[in-house]
């Protein structure tokens, strides 16, 4: 994957998991001409989402990624985030499925959190997804996320964590 210096990847250094192997990753080690010895990169899919300013805060865009079967929401929290992206540093994604048992969460923007209808865990937006509270005992999956100021376009690059269901974030073809 090459990522050109434009490109801003929100948690650079931050841990991709799949193919049952965990990572880290920066953008100086997707150059594919600085292999680091040891690592393998997935091959994760550059899919643009949105236009930063067509976002309004506590509203989330629904998306999916790195596939179709993958639900994600791209959420605009309204200030500065941890891991946040764009003009004002507030846009971050995660997949919406519950890492307990799958459920799709629902985004509160009072709280800025992700709720599980299931079982009523709860996940911190503004803390790449924490888990707060409930059944689950993983975070939500994050949706590294890259920032393009000259159009204002939004990509998804890459996932922190693994999607509920899967062995691999990227399934293999068929
Ligand atoms: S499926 Fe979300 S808490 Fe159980």
């Amino acid at each position: 994957m090459k990522l050109s210096r434009r490109r801003f990847l929100a948690g650079s250094g931050a841990t991709v998991a799949g193919a049952g192997a965990a990572l880290v990753w920066s953008p100086a080690q997707a150059s594919e001409s600085n292999p680091q010895p040891g690592k393998v990169m997935l091959d994760y899919p550059q899919t643009t989402i949105s236009k930063a300013g067509d976002l309004k805060v506590g509203q989330p865009v629904s998306f999916s990624y790195p596939d179709t079967s993958s639900p994600c929401a791209l959420v605009k929290t309204g200030r500065k985030t941890q891991g946040g992206i764009g003009p004002d540093e507030d846009i971050v994604a995660y997949s919406i499925l519950c890492t307990h048992m799958g459920c799709p969460v629902n985004y509160s923007a009072e709280e800025r959190t992700f709720k599980c209808p299931c079982h009523f865990s709860v996940f911190d937006s503004e803390l790449n997804g924490q888990m707060v509270s409930g059944q689950a005992t993983e975070n939500l999956p994050r949706i590294l996320l890259s920032y393009r100021d000259s159009d204002d376009s939004i990509e998804a690059v890459g996932v922190e964590g693994l999607i509920y269901g899967r062995q691999a974030n990227i399934l293999p073809s068929a």
